[in-house]
Protein backbone atom coordinates (compact mmCIF):
# COMPACT_ATOMS: atom_id res chain seq x y z
CA UNK A 1 0.00 0.00 0.00
CA UNK A 2 1.24 3.64 -1.09
CA UNK A 3 2.10 5.40 2.06
CA UNK A 4 1.51 8.80 0.64
CA UNK A 5 -1.17 10.21 -1.36
CA UNK A 6 1.29 12.59 -3.33
CA UNK A 7 5.45 12.63 -3.49
CA UNK A 8 6.76 15.94 -5.05
CA UNK A 9 10.08 14.50 -5.96
CA UNK A 10 13.27 16.00 -5.90
CA UNK A 11 11.96 19.36 -4.80
CA UNK A 12 14.43 22.51 -4.02
CA UNK A 13 12.24 23.53 -1.21
CA UNK A 14 12.36 27.52 0.46
CA UNK A 15 11.27 28.48 3.64
CA UNK A 16 12.31 31.41 5.73
CA UNK A 17 14.91 29.62 7.20
CA UNK A 18 16.37 26.92 4.53
CA UNK A 19 16.83 26.45 1.01
CA UNK A 20 16.90 22.40 0.25
CA UNK A 21 16.85 19.05 -1.48
CA UNK A 22 13.77 16.91 -0.59
CA UNK A 23 10.97 14.82 -1.56
CA UNK A 24 7.92 15.95 0.14
CA UNK A 25 5.57 13.19 1.24
CA UNK A 26 1.91 14.06 1.39
CA UNK A 27 -0.88 12.02 3.26
CA UNK A 28 -4.23 13.22 4.16
CA UNK A 29 -3.54 16.93 2.88
CA UNK A 30 -0.48 16.81 5.12
CA UNK A 31 3.30 17.32 4.95
CA UNK A 32 3.83 13.59 6.60
CA UNK A 33 7.72 13.41 5.43
CA UNK A 34 10.61 15.41 3.90
CA UNK A 35 13.46 13.35 3.11
CA UNK A 36 15.18 11.76 0.02
CA UNK A 37 13.94 8.99 -1.75
CA UNK A 38 10.67 8.98 0.15
CA UNK A 39 8.47 6.03 -0.39
CA UNK A 40 5.91 4.88 -2.52
CA UNK A 41 2.81 7.30 -3.16
CA UNK A 42 -0.61 6.99 -5.61
CA UNK A 43 0.71 10.13 -7.30
CA UNK A 44 4.76 11.42 -8.00
CA UNK A 45 4.95 14.91 -9.07
CA UNK A 46 8.57 15.33 -10.58
CA UNK A 47 9.41 18.71 -9.44
CA UNK A 48 13.17 17.86 -11.06
CA UNK A 49 14.94 20.43 -9.25
CA UNK A 50 12.59 23.24 -9.26
CA UNK A 51 11.76 25.87 -6.09
CA UNK A 52 8.77 24.24 -4.04
CA UNK A 53 7.93 27.33 -1.97
CA UNK A 54 4.85 27.31 0.87
CA UNK A 55 1.93 28.46 -1.01
CA UNK A 56 1.19 32.40 -0.21
CA UNK A 57 -0.91 33.93 1.96
CA UNK A 58 -2.57 36.84 1.30
CA UNK A 59 -3.75 38.71 4.28
CA UNK A 60 -5.50 41.81 3.06
CA UNK A 61 -7.94 41.60 0.40
CA UNK A 62 -11.50 42.72 -0.05
CA UNK A 63 -14.14 40.55 -0.95
CA UNK A 64 -17.77 41.17 -1.99
CA UNK A 65 -17.83 43.59 0.93
CA UNK A 66 -20.58 45.73 0.90
CA UNK A 67 -20.04 49.58 -0.40
CA UNK A 68 -22.20 52.44 0.23
CA UNK A 69 -23.23 54.91 -2.53
CA UNK A 70 -24.44 51.79 -5.11
CA UNK A 71 -20.83 51.10 -5.76
CA UNK A 72 -19.69 46.88 -6.16
CA UNK A 73 -16.68 45.33 -5.60
CA UNK A 74 -15.76 43.22 -8.87
CA UNK A 75 -14.78 40.17 -6.70
CA UNK A 76 -16.65 37.75 -4.66
CA UNK A 77 -15.84 34.77 -2.50
CA UNK A 78 -15.48 32.61 -5.77
CA UNK A 79 -13.49 34.93 -8.45
CA UNK A 80 -10.98 36.34 -5.83
CA UNK A 81 -9.96 32.96 -4.35
CA UNK A 82 -9.72 31.33 -7.94
CA UNK A 83 -7.87 34.43 -9.33
CA UNK A 84 -6.04 34.53 -6.18
CA UNK A 85 -4.87 30.87 -6.73
CA UNK A 86 -3.78 31.23 -10.29
CA UNK A 87 -1.14 33.59 -8.42
CA UNK A 88 -0.35 30.74 -5.83
CA UNK A 89 -1.72 32.17 -3.26
CA UNK A 90 -3.34 29.04 -0.56
CA UNK A 91 -4.92 31.14 1.63
CA UNK A 92 -6.72 34.43 1.80
CA UNK A 93 -7.65 36.31 4.64
CA UNK A 94 -10.63 38.63 3.57
CA UNK A 95 -12.29 41.14 6.12
CA UNK A 96 -15.96 40.93 7.63
CA UNK A 97 -16.76 44.52 8.32
CA UNK A 98 -18.96 45.48 11.01
CA UNK A 99 -21.25 48.32 9.58
CA UNK A 100 -22.20 51.48 12.03
CA UNK A 101 -25.43 50.33 14.59
CA UNK A 102 -24.96 46.26 13.50
CA UNK A 103 -23.32 43.96 15.55
CA UNK A 104 -20.03 42.77 15.17
CA UNK A 105 -21.25 38.81 15.40
CA UNK A 106 -24.08 39.66 12.51
CA UNK A 107 -21.07 41.43 10.40
CA UNK A 108 -19.28 37.41 10.38
CA UNK A 109 -22.62 35.79 9.92
CA UNK A 110 -23.38 37.68 7.24
CA UNK A 111 -19.70 37.42 5.57
CA UNK A 112 -19.94 33.73 5.97
CA UNK A 113 -23.23 33.38 3.98
CA UNK A 114 -21.46 35.37 1.21
CA UNK A 115 -18.26 32.81 1.63
CA UNK A 116 -20.52 29.62 1.88
CA UNK A 117 -19.74 27.57 -0.63
CA UNK A 118 -17.52 29.25 -2.66
CA UNK A 119 -13.85 29.73 -2.07
CA UNK A 120 -11.76 27.16 -3.96
CA UNK A 121 -8.33 27.77 -1.34
CA UNK A 122 -9.08 28.26 2.73
CA UNK A 123 -9.84 31.52 3.89
CA UNK A 124 -10.07 32.97 7.41
CA UNK A 125 -11.36 36.73 8.43
CA UNK A 126 -10.46 39.69 9.93
CA UNK A 127 -12.87 41.97 11.66
CA UNK A 128 -13.41 45.60 10.47
CA UNK A 129 -14.43 47.09 13.58
CA UNK A 130 -16.21 50.56 12.49
CA UNK A 131 -18.68 51.13 15.76
CA UNK A 132 -16.75 49.93 19.14
CA UNK A 133 -19.61 50.52 21.55
CA UNK A 134 -19.55 49.47 25.16
CA UNK A 135 -20.99 45.57 23.85
CA UNK A 136 -18.73 44.98 20.76
CA UNK A 137 -15.76 46.00 23.83
CA UNK A 138 -16.61 43.99 26.58
CA UNK A 139 -18.63 41.06 25.41
CA UNK A 140 -18.85 40.21 21.24
CA UNK A 141 -14.81 41.19 20.98
CA UNK A 142 -14.07 38.79 23.60
CA UNK A 143 -16.04 36.32 22.04
CA UNK A 144 -15.11 36.31 18.91
CA UNK A 145 -11.11 36.64 18.98
CA UNK A 146 -12.21 32.91 21.12
CA UNK A 147 -13.78 31.64 18.31
CA UNK A 148 -11.13 32.26 15.62
CA UNK A 149 -11.50 35.95 14.96
CA UNK A 150 -7.78 36.99 16.03
CA UNK A 151 -7.46 40.35 14.17
CA UNK A 152 -9.29 43.55 13.02
CA UNK A 153 -8.44 46.50 10.76
CA UNK A 154 -9.17 50.00 12.38
CA UNK A 155 -9.26 52.89 10.17
CA UNK A 156 -8.43 56.71 10.86
CA UNK A 157 -9.92 57.76 7.76
CA UNK A 158 -13.36 57.27 5.90
CA UNK A 159 -16.39 58.56 6.87
CA UNK A 160 -18.20 55.55 7.74
CA UNK A 161 -15.25 53.29 9.13
CA UNK A 162 -13.00 56.11 11.04
CA UNK A 163 -12.70 55.52 14.92
CA UNK A 164 -11.72 58.59 16.78
CA UNK A 165 -8.36 58.52 19.59
CA UNK A 166 -10.26 57.34 22.27
CA UNK A 167 -12.23 54.66 20.43
CA UNK A 168 -8.52 53.30 18.97
CA UNK A 169 -7.10 53.33 22.67
CA UNK A 170 -10.48 50.86 23.63
CA UNK A 171 -10.19 48.65 20.51
CA UNK A 172 -6.28 48.31 21.40
CA UNK A 173 -6.96 47.89 25.05
CA UNK A 174 -9.26 45.11 24.15
CA UNK A 175 -6.51 43.48 21.71
CA UNK A 176 -4.17 43.90 24.49
CA UNK A 177 -6.44 41.88 27.29
CA UNK A 178 -7.74 38.94 24.70
CA UNK A 179 -4.45 38.38 22.25
CA UNK A 180 -5.65 39.84 19.32
CA UNK A 181 -3.74 41.94 16.30
CA UNK A 182 -4.53 44.99 15.47
CA UNK A 183 -4.48 46.69 11.78
CA UNK A 184 -4.29 50.12 10.89
CA UNK A 185 -4.86 52.14 8.27
CA UNK A 186 -3.44 55.31 9.04
CA UNK A 187 -4.42 58.16 7.82
CA UNK A 188 -5.32 62.04 9.42
CA UNK A 189 -9.15 62.21 8.16
CA UNK A 190 -9.40 65.86 8.67
CA UNK A 191 -6.16 67.03 6.85
CA UNK A 192 -6.92 64.94 3.97
CA UNK A 193 -11.01 66.90 4.05
CA UNK A 194 -9.23 69.97 4.22
CA UNK A 195 -6.92 69.49 1.33
CA UNK A 196 -9.10 68.38 -0.63
CA UNK A 197 -11.81 71.44 -0.02
CA UNK A 198 -8.55 73.24 -0.81
CA UNK A 199 -8.15 71.25 -4.56
CA UNK A 200 -11.91 71.70 -4.87
CA UNK A 201 -11.97 75.51 -4.63
CA UNK A 202 -9.42 75.19 -7.06
CA UNK A 203 -11.03 73.19 -9.82
CA UNK A 204 -8.15 70.53 -9.22
CA UNK A 205 -11.12 67.51 -9.00
CA UNK A 206 -8.74 65.41 -11.76
CA UNK A 207 -8.15 61.54 -10.81
CA UNK A 208 -4.74 62.70 -10.32
CA UNK A 209 -5.26 65.19 -7.22
CA UNK A 210 -6.09 62.19 -4.90
CA UNK A 211 -2.48 62.10 -4.34
CA UNK A 212 -1.80 65.65 -3.31
CA UNK A 213 -5.34 65.16 -1.42
CA UNK A 214 -3.32 62.89 1.00
CA UNK A 215 0.22 63.73 0.83
CA UNK A 216 2.97 61.78 2.61
CA UNK A 217 2.22 64.06 6.06
CA UNK A 218 -0.63 62.35 6.05
CA UNK A 219 0.32 59.01 6.47
CA UNK A 220 3.31 60.17 8.23
CA UNK A 221 0.91 61.39 10.93
CA UNK A 222 -1.53 59.16 11.42
CA UNK A 223 1.56 56.04 11.33
CA UNK A 224 3.20 58.12 14.39
CA UNK A 225 -0.51 58.37 16.26
CA UNK A 226 -0.98 54.75 16.07
CA UNK A 227 2.16 53.50 16.99
CA UNK A 228 2.14 56.31 19.96
CA UNK A 229 -1.18 54.71 21.31
CA UNK A 230 0.53 51.18 20.84
CA UNK A 231 3.67 52.66 23.18
CA UNK A 232 0.46 54.18 25.52
CA UNK A 233 -1.58 51.06 25.82
CA UNK A 234 1.86 48.73 25.48
CA UNK A 235 -0.03 46.22 22.77
CA UNK A 236 1.45 45.55 19.20
CA UNK A 237 -0.35 47.08 16.11
CA UNK A 238 0.30 46.24 12.31
CA UNK A 239 -0.07 49.40 10.17
CA UNK A 240 -1.66 48.55 6.91
CA UNK A 241 -0.67 49.12 3.48
CA UNK A 242 2.84 51.48 3.90
CA UNK A 243 3.23 53.50 1.02
CA UNK A 244 5.60 56.19 1.71
CA UNK A 245 9.32 56.97 2.62
CA UNK A 246 7.63 58.88 5.59
CA UNK A 247 5.82 56.63 7.00
CA UNK A 248 8.62 53.99 6.95
CA UNK A 249 11.02 56.23 9.00
CA UNK A 250 8.07 56.28 11.87
CA UNK A 251 8.02 52.47 11.59
CA UNK A 252 11.46 52.93 12.32
CA UNK A 253 11.93 55.24 14.71
CA UNK A 254 8.89 52.96 16.54
CA UNK A 255 10.47 49.29 16.47
CA UNK A 256 14.02 51.38 17.16
CA UNK A 257 11.97 52.39 20.48
CA UNK A 258 11.57 48.63 21.26
CA UNK A 259 8.02 49.17 20.17
CA UNK A 260 6.25 45.61 18.59
CA UNK A 261 5.94 47.66 15.70
CA UNK A 262 4.78 44.91 12.40
CA UNK A 263 3.96 46.96 8.96
CA UNK A 264 2.83 45.44 5.36
CA UNK A 265 3.22 46.75 2.20
CA UNK A 266 1.60 45.97 -1.18
CA UNK A 267 2.79 45.93 -5.26
CA UNK A 268 1.48 49.08 -5.89
CA UNK A 269 3.81 50.88 -3.83
CA UNK A 270 7.08 49.06 -5.30
CA UNK A 271 6.30 49.63 -9.31
CA UNK A 272 3.34 52.61 -9.31
CA UNK A 273 4.05 56.16 -8.77
CA UNK A 274 1.46 59.09 -8.64
CA UNK A 275 2.21 59.69 -12.33
CA UNK A 276 0.02 56.81 -12.75
CA UNK A 277 -2.85 59.07 -11.82
CA UNK A 278 -2.07 61.68 -14.57
CA UNK A 279 -3.20 58.87 -17.10
CA UNK A 280 -5.01 60.42 -20.01
CA UNK A 281 -8.73 61.23 -19.73
CA UNK A 282 -10.39 59.37 -16.63
CA UNK A 283 -7.85 56.49 -16.71
CA UNK A 284 -6.45 57.86 -13.85
CA UNK A 285 -9.04 56.55 -11.97
CA UNK A 286 -8.05 53.17 -12.63
CA UNK A 287 -4.75 54.21 -9.79
CA UNK A 288 -7.03 55.46 -7.27
CA UNK A 289 -6.61 53.46 -4.45
CA UNK A 290 -5.00 54.95 -0.54
CA UNK A 291 -2.57 55.92 0.36
CA UNK A 292 -1.81 56.84 -2.98
CA UNK A 293 0.79 55.49 -4.91
CA UNK A 294 3.95 57.83 -4.02
CA UNK A 295 7.70 58.26 -6.17
CA UNK A 296 10.78 56.73 -6.92
CA UNK A 297 11.87 58.16 -3.52
CA UNK A 298 9.01 56.06 -1.63
CA UNK A 299 9.48 52.86 -3.51
CA UNK A 300 13.13 52.85 -3.13
CA UNK A 301 12.29 52.95 0.71
CA UNK A 302 10.33 50.54 0.77
CA UNK A 303 12.17 48.44 -0.99
CA UNK A 304 15.39 48.71 2.21
CA UNK A 305 12.20 47.90 4.27
CA UNK A 306 11.81 44.81 3.01
CA UNK A 307 15.32 44.36 2.85
CA UNK A 308 16.01 45.30 6.25
CA UNK A 309 13.11 43.59 8.14
CA UNK A 310 10.99 46.67 8.58
CA UNK A 311 7.96 44.88 6.69
CA UNK A 312 6.94 41.90 7.98
CA UNK A 313 4.06 41.06 5.51
CA UNK A 314 3.68 41.77 2.06
CA UNK A 315 -0.36 42.04 0.69
CA UNK A 316 -2.34 42.83 -2.24
CA UNK A 317 -4.94 44.94 -0.49
CA UNK A 318 -6.87 43.83 -3.41
CA UNK A 319 -10.21 46.14 -3.46
CA UNK A 320 -11.07 45.89 -6.97
CA UNK A 321 -13.52 47.86 -9.29
CA UNK A 322 -14.54 47.50 -12.58
CA UNK A 323 -13.56 50.62 -14.64
CA UNK A 324 -16.07 50.41 -17.14
CA UNK A 325 -19.08 49.63 -15.14
CA UNK A 326 -21.84 51.66 -13.54
CA UNK A 327 -20.87 50.17 -10.58
CA UNK A 328 -17.21 50.52 -10.31
CA UNK A 329 -14.90 53.25 -11.22
CA UNK A 330 -17.23 55.54 -13.07
CA UNK A 331 -20.11 55.31 -10.73
CA UNK A 332 -20.10 58.91 -10.81
CA UNK A 333 -18.99 59.59 -14.76
CA UNK A 334 -16.02 60.10 -16.18
CA UNK A 335 -15.91 64.31 -15.08
CA UNK A 336 -16.41 62.99 -11.42
CA UNK A 337 -14.22 64.37 -8.67
CA UNK A 338 -11.15 62.02 -7.25
CA UNK A 339 -13.55 62.26 -3.74
CA UNK A 340 -15.90 60.17 -5.57
CA UNK A 341 -13.73 57.48 -7.16
CA UNK A 342 -13.69 54.32 -5.49
CA UNK A 343 -10.63 53.84 -3.53
CA UNK A 344 -8.94 50.74 -4.63
CA UNK A 345 -6.97 48.41 -7.07
CA UNK A 346 -7.41 45.18 -8.01
CA UNK A 347 -4.01 42.36 -7.21
CA UNK A 348 -4.36 39.54 -5.55
CA UNK A 349 -3.20 37.61 -8.65
CA UNK A 350 -0.40 39.37 -9.79
CA UNK A 351 1.21 39.83 -5.87
CA UNK A 352 3.49 37.11 -5.70
CA UNK A 353 4.73 37.36 -9.22
CA UNK A 354 5.34 40.79 -9.02
CA UNK A 355 7.87 40.53 -5.87
CA UNK A 356 8.84 37.51 -7.08
CA UNK A 357 9.98 39.56 -10.09
CA UNK A 358 11.26 42.68 -8.82
CA UNK A 359 12.58 41.22 -5.94
CA UNK A 360 13.82 37.95 -5.74
CA UNK A 361 14.78 37.78 -9.35
CA UNK A 362 16.46 41.85 -9.92
CA UNK A 363 18.12 40.74 -6.41
CA UNK A 364 16.76 43.13 -4.22
CA UNK A 365 15.45 40.56 -1.50
CA UNK A 366 16.45 36.89 -1.11
CA UNK A 367 14.22 34.13 -1.32
CA UNK A 368 13.92 33.09 2.32
CA UNK A 369 12.58 36.97 2.54
CA UNK A 370 10.03 36.48 -0.06
CA UNK A 371 8.89 33.51 1.79
CA UNK A 372 8.19 35.22 5.04
CA UNK A 373 7.14 38.17 3.76
CA UNK A 374 4.30 36.65 1.81
CA UNK A 375 3.56 33.21 3.74
CA UNK A 376 5.60 32.91 7.17
CA UNK A 377 5.28 35.76 8.55
CA UNK A 378 1.62 36.22 8.03
CA UNK A 379 0.57 33.10 9.39
CA UNK A 380 2.60 33.59 12.36
CA UNK A 381 1.29 37.36 12.86
CA UNK A 382 -2.31 36.17 12.50
CA UNK A 383 -2.57 32.54 14.10
CA UNK A 384 -2.34 30.36 11.56
CA UNK A 385 1.15 29.18 12.24
CA UNK A 386 2.26 26.18 11.79
CA UNK A 387 -0.52 24.87 10.04
CA UNK A 388 -0.19 27.29 6.89
CA UNK A 389 2.91 29.98 6.32
CA UNK A 390 5.85 26.98 5.85
CA UNK A 391 7.09 23.16 4.59
CA UNK A 392 7.24 21.35 7.48
CA UNK A 393 6.19 17.86 8.64
CA UNK A 394 2.91 18.62 10.12
CA UNK A 395 1.84 21.54 8.18
CA UNK A 396 -0.82 21.61 5.86
CA UNK A 397 0.20 20.33 2.47
CA UNK A 398 -0.13 23.85 0.51
CA UNK A 399 2.59 24.59 -1.99
CA UNK A 400 4.03 26.40 -4.80
CA UNK A 401 5.93 24.54 -7.66
CA UNK A 402 7.88 27.95 -9.06
CA UNK A 403 8.53 27.91 -12.14
CA UNK A 404 11.43 31.05 -11.99
CA UNK A 405 12.28 31.48 -15.54
CA UNK A 406 8.76 31.98 -16.65
CA UNK A 407 8.40 35.52 -18.74
CA UNK A 408 5.06 36.76 -18.52
CA UNK A 409 3.93 39.87 -19.68
CA UNK A 410 0.77 41.00 -17.65
CA UNK A 411 -2.12 41.78 -19.15
CA UNK A 412 -5.98 41.82 -18.06
CA UNK A 413 -7.21 39.07 -19.86
CA UNK A 414 -4.18 36.31 -18.84
CA UNK A 415 -5.78 36.93 -15.28
CA UNK A 416 -8.90 35.31 -13.18
CA UNK A 417 -10.34 38.31 -11.31
CA UNK A 418 -13.39 39.71 -12.19
CA UNK A 419 -12.13 43.33 -12.71
CA UNK A 420 -11.84 45.02 -16.48
CA UNK A 421 -8.25 45.95 -15.78
CA UNK A 422 -5.16 45.08 -14.05
CA UNK A 423 -2.83 48.45 -12.74
CA UNK A 424 0.24 46.10 -14.08
CA UNK A 425 -0.91 45.73 -17.84
CA UNK A 426 2.52 45.14 -19.78
CA UNK A 427 4.05 45.28 -16.50
CA UNK A 428 6.86 41.95 -17.99
CA UNK A 429 7.66 39.42 -14.81
CA UNK A 430 10.01 36.29 -14.71
CA UNK A 431 8.83 33.91 -12.70
CA UNK A 432 5.44 32.60 -12.08
CA UNK A 433 3.36 29.74 -9.95
CA UNK A 434 3.28 26.60 -12.41
CA UNK A 435 1.55 24.22 -10.10
CA UNK A 436 -0.33 25.10 -6.72
CA UNK A 437 -1.30 22.67 -4.13
CA UNK A 438 -4.13 23.45 -0.98
CA UNK A 439 -4.17 20.58 1.49
CA UNK A 440 -2.49 18.07 -0.98
CA UNK A 441 -4.62 18.48 -3.10
CA UNK A 442 -3.72 20.51 -7.20
CA UNK A 443 -5.97 23.37 -7.10
CA UNK A 444 -4.18 25.25 -10.09
CA UNK A 445 -1.73 23.51 -12.63
CA UNK A 446 -0.27 25.15 -15.54
CA UNK A 447 -2.87 27.79 -15.37
CA UNK A 448 -6.01 25.42 -15.20
CA UNK A 449 -8.64 25.41 -12.66
CA UNK A 450 -8.44 21.89 -10.91
CA UNK A 451 -10.51 22.89 -7.88
CA UNK A 452 -14.12 23.02 -7.12
CA UNK A 453 -16.28 26.15 -5.32
CA UNK A 454 -16.24 25.53 -2.07
CA UNK A 455 -13.30 22.99 -1.71
CA UNK A 456 -11.52 26.07 0.64
CA UNK A 457 -12.00 25.33 4.46
CA UNK A 458 -12.98 28.18 6.60
CA UNK A 459 -9.81 29.17 9.37
CA UNK A 460 -10.36 29.97 12.57
CA UNK A 461 -7.04 31.63 13.60
CA UNK A 462 -5.15 31.24 17.22
CA UNK A 463 -3.87 33.85 18.87
CA UNK A 464 -1.16 35.74 16.96
CA UNK A 465 2.43 35.04 17.67
CA UNK A 466 3.34 38.38 19.31
CA UNK A 467 0.46 38.02 21.64
CA UNK A 468 1.78 34.57 22.86
CA UNK A 469 4.96 36.29 23.75
O1 LIG B 1 -7.80 52.14 -1.41
C1 LIG B 1 -7.85 51.12 -0.72
N1 LIG B 1 -6.78 50.73 -0.07
N2 LIG B 1 -9.00 50.45 -0.65
C2 LIG B 1 -9.24 49.31 0.11
C3 LIG B 1 -9.68 49.63 1.49
C4 LIG B 1 -8.54 49.86 2.41
O2 LIG B 1 -8.46 50.90 3.03
O3 LIG B 1 -7.69 48.99 2.54
ZN1 LIG C 1 -7.01 50.50 4.47
ZN1 LIG D 1 -7.62 47.15 2.24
Amino acid sequence: MAEFDTVIRDAVAVTAADVFSSDIGIAGGVVTALGRDLGPARREIDAAGRYVLPGGIDAHCHFDQPMRDSVTLADDFLSGPISAAHGGTTTVVPFACQLQGQSVRAAVEDYHRRAAGKPVIDYAFHLIISDPTEDVLRRELPALIGEGYSSFKIYMTYETLKLNDRQIISVLAVARREGAMVMVHAENSDCITWLTEELERAGRTAPYFHAPSRPQAVEREGTHRAITMSEIVDVPILLVHVSAADAVEQIRWGQGRGLRIFAETCPQYLVLTADHLDAPGFDGAKYVCSPPPRDVESQEAIWRGLRSGVFHVFSSDHAAFRFDHPEGKKRHGTDAPFKKVPNGVPGVETRLPILFSEGVNKGRIDLGTFVALTATNPAKLYGLYPRKGSIAVGGDADLVIWDKDREVVITNDKLHHNCDYTPYESLSVRGWPAVVFSRGEIVVEEGKLLAQPGQGQFLRCDRPAPMRA
